[in-house]
């Protein structure tokens, strides 16, 4: 599993990623002047549809000002300053890459956020909270980056108060094997796809209960059909964090999901 890890931490090593931050962001003014969460939405959202697949997620979920929330796999930390500015919640966020929590902690002092918004290095499979610490648990884009899935989501459920929310959007395999290079696996060594129905036995079977359920590929479809026609977003962008290949990467993505090899499954669980 260690081999596993190490392989999904390599993917997203980022090597001197704030300082590329740092520079990039000058387009947007000086250092020492606070930016809009929404200002940042071209780079920080790392997930196929980007920040309105967020908003819609979240409001899914109903969050609500007196919840605690974690984000699992927060990655830049788009969605978390996302839900606290939106909602005025406490987020906290875990990521396995050391370089992104590096970086989503520079971008929430520069939207004047840490108070409210925090992060650590921390792997999904063992969780660093108390049993019950949470009253929601996001999971965006991460699941097809672990293989122990039943570990996956009993960690979730353990850190989750009794009736708490637990609110995933991730990529699903739907038929035939994809094309690689993606987003979150350059190779399929480190991709570990489920079937929307796969998906939902698993964390059914980590203690949770179904509220909503939803089939996304249309919608991302459309989206990726979008990005075919009008190419990626412009500078500064998800390039920034992820190289120079990462317009290949997200029109692979696409493609897979323009053919029908992958699906994109929104859903939002209670915990038991
Ligand atoms: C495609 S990005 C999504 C980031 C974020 N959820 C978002 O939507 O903006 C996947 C993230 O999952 C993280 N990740 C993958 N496997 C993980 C694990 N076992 N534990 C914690 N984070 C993990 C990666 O480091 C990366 O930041």
């Amino acid at each position: 599993m260690t081999d596993v890890l190490d392989g999904v931490r390599d993917h997203y090593r980022a090597a001197g990623l704030t300082q590329r931050l740092k520079a990039a962001l000058a387009a947007f003014g000086p250092e020492d002047q606070l930016l809009a969460p929404q200002q940042l939405a071209a780079l920080d959202q790392f997930h196929t549809r980007g920040l309105a697949a967020t908003a819609e997620l979240a409001k899914l979920a109903q969050i609500t000002a007196d919840m605690s929330v974690l984000d699992v796999g927060s990655g830049v930390g788009g969605p978390a300053r996302f839900l606290a500015a939106t909602y005025g919640c406490r987020v906290t966020g875990v990521d396995l890459s050391e370089p992104f929590v590096d970086a989503a902690r520079y971008l929430t002092e520069r939207t004047g956020q840490s108070r409210q918004v925090s992060f650590q290095t921390a792997s999904a499979l063992e969780l660093p909270f108390d049993d019950g610490s949470f009253d929601a648990v996001l999971l965006q884009h991460v699941a097809m980056n672990i293989a122990d899935r039943a570990r996956l989501y009993r960690e979730i459920r353990r850190v989750l108060t009794s009736g708490g929310r637990f609110a995933t959007f991730d990529v699903v395999s739907m038929s035939g094997e994809p094309h690689y290079p993606l987003p979150w696996a350059r190779t399929p060594a480190t991709s570990f796809l489920l079937t929307a129905a796969a998906t939902g036995e698993a964390i059914e079977a980590a203690g949770f209960r179904a509220l909503a359920w939803q089939d996304d590929t249309e919608a991302a479809k459309g989206w990726a059909a979008q990005l075919r026609a009008s190419g990626p977003p412009p500078s500064p962008n998800l390039g920034v964090v992820m190289g120079l290949d990462f317009a290949q990467l997200a029109a692979n993505l696409g493609r897979n999901l323009l053919e029908g090899r992958l699906g994109i499954l929104t859903a939002v669980f209670e915990a038991a």
